[in-house]
């Protein structure tokens, strides 16, 4: 493959769908899915630090997905709290500090003091940022930036601008996503980050999360290197600032 080193994505954002379906097709259980996803998570995050990703962001479970069986809803849970626990070290390895963004009331305490860990033993990485939104939604995002805003400045005298607004929103101080790919060929954001995704550049394949492997990725950036971002301007006046 060729590399376009200057059209690389800054920031990627993944909605890593098809774990039911991928299980379904090999006749397992769900949650065997789910179990594959996590495979697909450590080969993706050593892809993208190798290809020089600034962010990566993962969605790994919505405030709506809450409304499956408990029964997958607790495996995604206890899932989420061993993948932390047993990726950490590769995380150190590979030099990627691990940030989490999402709502934090309703999640475990178990699963928030590893969060936290992992957070604070990250910290000082620099190869890479990792993103992964646990109990996320854009609609959740965009409330408590709202909430948080009209707290921190009671008398309402705050230059309400998208730049102030953006620094409220879980991803303050992170790049919007530059590219955003979904698997197993669903074509919907499924309410990931809707503020910053304004002018991302949506890329969907029908691969099932659990077989989403590095050329998958590649092809992905592949692809975001041959598009033409025009941020509504014409071909002309795109240097034009
Ligand atoms: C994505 O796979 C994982 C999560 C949403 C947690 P799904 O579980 O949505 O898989 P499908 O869409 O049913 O195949
Ligand atoms: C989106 O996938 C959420 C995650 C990948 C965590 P879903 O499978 O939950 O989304 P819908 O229901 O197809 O929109
Ligand atoms: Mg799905």
């Amino acid at each position: 493959m060729s590399e376009h080193k200057d059209k690389l994505p800054n920031h990627v954002c993944i909605i890593m769908d098809g774990n039911g379906r991928w299980a379904l097709l090999h006749d397992m259980e769900r949650n065997e899915g789910h179990r594959q996803g996590v495979e697909a998570v450590r080969h993706i995050t050593e892809a993208a630090a190798e290809k020089g990703i600034s962010y990566l962001s993962l969605f790994a479970f919505s405030e709506e997905n809450w409304g499956r069986p408990k029964r997958e809803t607790d495996a995604l849970m206890s899932l989420i709290v061993d993948a932390i626990h047993k990726e950490t070290p590769t995380l150190m390895k590979n030099n990627i500090r691990c940030l989490f963004m999402g709502d934090r009331h309703h999640l475990n305490p178990d699963l928030l003091e590893r969060m936290d860990q992992c957070v604070e033993q990250t910290a000082d990485n620099n190869r890479m940022t990792l993103i992964v939104a646990v109990n996320y939604s854009g609609k959740w995002d965009i409330l408590q930036a709202v909430q948080r805003m009209l707290d921190e400045n009671p008398t309402r005298d705050m230059p309400l601008t998208q730049e102030f607004f953006s620094g409220y929103l879980s991803t303050a101080g992170i790049p919007d996503p530059d590219l955003m790919i979904r698997t197993s060929g669903e074509m919907r954001i499924s309410n990931f980050m809707l503020w910053q995704m304004a002018y991302t550049e949506l890329y969907f394949t029908p691969v099932l999360w659990p077989d989403f492997r590095k050329p998958d990725f590649e092809a992905a950036l592949e692809a975001f290197s041959n598009r033409e971002r025009r941020f509504g301007k014409i071909e002309e006046s795109i240097n034009i600032p």
